[in-house]
Parts: structure tokens; sequence; C-alpha cells
């Protein structure tokens, strides 16, 4: 298994690109089962989560070849209406195919994805959602079966416990738009991601108004069209970059930051007393040297625009250095801490209490051996091996791969002392016996 090995204290410095957004990508390319004709999506990212999305469309049916760096186009002429068990337990974000099966098909039949590390994830709102238009849904053995031949629009209430949903949002919002009539969505999730889908359906000839709001409402389409589309950049990978310039004191340009996409985030950079400035409309530069001690602050997580969740993780890393308390408060997956018993073997003081780490900064951390447990886990992991002293090796690292494109180069190209290795190229006394 590849292991990345992280010699830190360098100071990060240049600047460097963000791809297309993963959580943008995965709901395109389900979109495109919407339709026989044939449709390009270009910016994909190289992650392992695209190409097992594309797994998966082919596995539908959908013909897919590439059409240049990071595009594919596929035409799903002829698809059929069943998605595999196996499929789905390894992509959770595979449920995102429900919706336009239910649009096109009038007919699914997925597997329940069942939860996943950082939470429970249920897909009930998803379920209530298409049962508002007139779905019926039989469950049989942790299958789904879905029959939507008698689909009408409808008004859907879409908020949770936890607030709005966003692959629930694009699941209704896909199946709405080859229902007949009407659908308004309320408690719609408007995070930038969802808001790309809702411009490729549009080009599509999907009808949607109240694009970015949380009332969406979509007029049923007969038919969608192939489309070109390009998906927005990484608004996470370009937080993530950002907060490694910070943390090690650097100095990043980050391209394919959109300000307008991380307002949450950026607002506690500022809070926290980490100048940053925006050089352009789509780039953010960080000053990590420019700034004396950093400020403890206090985040909450909450849907868009309030502060991501999928950015909790790398700020609790930077938090974790500096002076006084900080306290985070999970809003959307309040046990989302796994990075944090891997932070305390690095010297990291941050006791967990419900929902909310507890964060009292120590004056530095010391590399480790540390595990990956997630994605934004092992973000948060590379960002403290970054700024520890001595040597870090982040461990299963397949999970940063999800959704970082050749995340150790960026790093290096800006100066970072990481290499990709195996685990077995591990100090002996790391290694399992
Ligand atoms: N929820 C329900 N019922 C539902 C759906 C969601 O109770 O039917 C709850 C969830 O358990 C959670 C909250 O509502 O507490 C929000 O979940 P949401 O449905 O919005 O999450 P998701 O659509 O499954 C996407 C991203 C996640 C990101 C969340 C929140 C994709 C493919 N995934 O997940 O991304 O954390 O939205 O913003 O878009 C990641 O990239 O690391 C990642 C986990």
């Amino acid at each position: 298994m590849d292991v990345l090995r992280i010699r830190g204290g360098r100071a990060l410095r240049g600047e460097i690109s963000v791809g297309g957004a993963k959580n943008a990508c995965l709901p395109l390319l389900a979109a495109t089962l919407l339709t026989g004709e044939p449709c390009v999506l270009r910016n994909v990212p190289d992650l392992s989560d695209s190409r097992f999305m594309l797994e998966i469309l082919r596995r539908q049916g959908a013909e897919i070849e590439s059409a240049g760096p990071n595009a594919w186009r596929v035409a799903a002429r002829n698809i059929q209406p069943k998605t595999p068990y196996e499929l789905v337990r390894k992509m959770r974000a595979s449920v995102c195919v429900m919706g336009a099966l239910v649009g096109r098909l009038k007919r699914a039949e997925i597997p329940l994805p069942g939860g996943c590390v950082i939470g429970q994830r249920p897909i009930d709102l998803h379920v209530k959602g298409l049962k508002k238009l007139g779905c019926s849904i039989e469950n049989r053995g942790g299958v789904m079966r879905i029959d939507a031949s008698r689909s009408r629009g409808n008004y859907i209430f879409l908020g949770g416990r936890y607030g709005s949903t966003v692959t629930g949002t694009a699941n209704i919002l896909m199946a709405a738009a080859l229902t007949p009539g009407l659908t308004r969505i309320d408690s719609a999730a408007c995070e930038p991601e969802v808001q790309d889908l809702c411009r490729m359906l549009v080009k599509m000839g999907a009808k949607i108004s109240g694009i970015g709001s949380p009332t969406l409402e979509i007029e049923g389409a007969e038919k969608l069209r192939g489309c070109e589309h390009s998906v927005i950049p990484d608004r996470i990978e370009a937080g993530t970059l950002l907060l490694c310039g910070a943390i090690t004191r650097g100095d990043v340009t980050v391209r394919g930051a959109i300000a307008g996409h991380l307002g949450a985030f950026l607002d506690k950079m500022d809070e926290a007393g980490i100048p940053f400035e925006t050089p352009a409309p789509d780039a953010i530069r960080v000053r990590g040297d420019a700034a004396g001690d950093f400020r403890p602050i206090d985040i909450v997580t909450l849907p868009h625009p309030g502060f991501p969740t999928d950015l909790q993780a790398q700020f609790t890393a930077l938090l974790s250095l500096v002076p006084g308390i900080s306290i985070i408060t999970e809003r959307i997956y309040p046990n989302r801490y796994m990075h944090v018993p891997e932070l305390l073997r690095m010297g990291a003081d941050i006791a967990i209490e419900g929902p909310s780490a507890i964060i009292k900064g120590v004056p530095a951390l010391s590399g480790a051996p540390v595990m990956a447990s997630d994605l934004r886990a092992s973000a948060a992991l590379v960002l403290a091996g970054l700024a520890a002293e001595g040597e870090t090796w982040v461990q299963r690292i397949y999970h940063l791969d999800r959704g970082y494109e050749k995340f150790e180069a960026s790093l290096s190209k800006l100066g970072a002392d990481v290499v990709r290795l195996k685990d077995t190229d591990m100090p002996k006394e790391y290694l399992d016996e």
C-alpha cells in the first residue's frame, strides 16, 4: 500500500492550480444518464472516485470515451436500471445515479449504500423526495426497487435534522427534470456543486428556477439533450491548499480558488488572523509568512453558505498549533473526528465533547506514523505533517487519492518535502509484525 512520507518544517511558496470539484463531477457524470445524446464533461478530476463513477455509468450501459485531458464523452443510448451492490458499497456517491435512472427509465434498482466512517449517512430524504414525486419504493434484501411510472411534479420539503442534503437535492433535481408537471423543492441544498448540476441540467434543456437558493422549481421536460459542460474548480482542494500555505507560514497563491465559493471559510481565516488577498477573481493568495501568532477561533459547520464540513478536519490541524482555545462544532456529521486521535499522536491537545472538539493550541507537533481513516482526515494529517518537526508517515492514503489529484505533486511543487512510497519503505519499527 502507498504511504506519504512528509518531512515537516518547510514554508510552502509559489502558485498552484486546483482541479475540478469531486463533489460536482460525481452528480454531473450521473446526469449524463438523463439523455440518449452524448454529453462531454470537461475539467473532470483524475481521482479514484471519478474513475469509479465512470465505471458505474459503463455498467449502466453508457459508452464512454476520453475527449482529451480530464474530459470524457458519455453516450447513454441504451441503459439498464440495475446498479450492482459491489459498486454502491465502494462509493457512497454512486447513489447519485438513482435520480437519473428514475427520470430517464422511470425505474431503478439500487442497493442502499449503508453508513461510512464519518457517520450514519442515511438516504431517507432522497427516498422521501422520490415518494413525493409519486414513486413507489420497495426495499427487499437491501435493494430499493423504484417504480416511477406514475410520477408527477409535487411540493417537496427536503430539509432534515442536519439541514439540507447535497446528493439528495441532486437526485430529486435529476428525477424532477424528466417528471411531468412542476416540482418545487424547499430547503434545497445551495452548495456550488448543486448549482453546477443545475447549470448543466439547464444546458440539457431542463427548466429550473431559483438556482443557488433553497427553493428550486423544476418544470419537467419530456426529453433532455446532450451538452458540453466544464466542472467547477474544487473549493475544498482550494481551501486545503490555502491552509497548507498558512500552517507552514508560507506564501501560496491558489488558482481556481473562487472567493464566492469559500465565503465562510475565508471569514474564519480572517478571524484567525491569517492574511490573504484575492489577486484575481479566481485566485486567492495566503500570506502565512506575513503574520504574527494566529488567533484561536470557534467554527460551526453548516450547510452552504455556512462553514463546510469538508474543511473541518484541515482547519482542526491548523488550530492545533494556534495558541489559546479554539472550539469546533460539527453540525453536519457529529462524529467526524477520526483525525483527532491521530493528531494527538503528533502532540496535539484536543478533547472531543459531543459534537465539539476543544482544541488547546500547542507550540509544536512532532512527526509520527499516522493512519488516514477517510478523505478529509487524510488531508488534515498531511497538513499536520507539513508543519510538524521530523518525519510523518501517513498510511492508507488511498483515502486521500479519492479526492485530491496528485496531492503530493502539488505540495512538492510548492516546496514541501513529501514523497509517495510503499508501506514497506517505512522504518521497521512502524511496520506491523
Ligand atoms: N442526511 C439525512 N438524510 C438523508 C441525507 C442526508 O439525515 O437522506 C444527513 C446526513 O447524514 C448528514 C447531513 O444530512 O448529517 C448532510 O448530508 P448530505 O446528504 O448533504 O451529504 P451527502 O450528499 O451524502 C455530500 C458530499 C460530502 C459532504 C456532504 C456535506 C458528495 C459526493 N459528497 O455528501 O462530501 O461532506 O455533502 O456537505 O457530494 C467529502 O467530499 O469528503 C464528503 C464527505
